[in-house]
């Protein structure tokens, strides 16, 4: 599906769970990650919802990371021509490991990621999204939900006919 043309849709799918958790919330007061942006087309989804709100791109890839900045630009072109008068916060953008991120603890507000964990190999990147908790605040219980990245998985029963 993912080579077929539905990368933006699939992509465009995270704006859904960003959504919830920003609903109410002041993008100009939040700060947010995105781990392994590649070339950073989602983080201009990203910045297209929420112009307000700065934001952080990094990769390990240096050359994924020029990529993501020269799209970022573009972008922030394209939005000047279709929305004058509507400024984007600035974009970081740093290369860096997932598995060794530069960042302390409760830094950001979100943090992001598509299409990296699924090609973690065994012994790497296990901790998976959990792992990339503590860059953000402990969520009041009531937000909880909100962060988890995954719904627990339902055990199937089979009958026999
Ligand atoms: C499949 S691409 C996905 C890129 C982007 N998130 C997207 O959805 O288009 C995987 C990205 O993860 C980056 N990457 C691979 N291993 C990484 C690691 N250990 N830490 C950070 N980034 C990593 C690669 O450089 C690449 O940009």
């Amino acid at each position: 599906m993912l080579f077929q043309g539905s990368q933006d849709a699939m992509q465009r799918a995270a704006l859904a769970p960003l959504g919830r958790y920003m609903f109410g919330r002041d993008p100009a007061a939040m700060s947010l990650l995105e781990v392994a942006a590649g070339t950073g087309r989602f983080h201009t989804f990203i910045k297209d919802n929420y112009p307000a709100m700065a934001t952080t791109c990094s990769d390990l890839s240096p050359y994924y990371l020029a990529e993501a900045r020269e799209n970022m630009e573009y972008f922030d072109e394209f939005n000047s021509v279709v929305e004058p008068g509507r400024r984007l916060a600035p974009t970081r953008f740093v290369q860096a490991a997932a598995e060794a991120l530069p960042f302390p603890d409760g830094t950001f507000d979100v943090v992001m990621n598509v299409y990296l964990f699924h090609g973690a190999r065994a012994g790497r990147l296990q901790a998976g999204p959990p792992a990339l908790a503590p860059l953000m605040p402990a969520a009041p219980p009531s937000q909880q939900r909100c962060r988890r990245t995954r719904a627990p998985r339902r055990r199937r029963r089979w009958r026999a006919c």
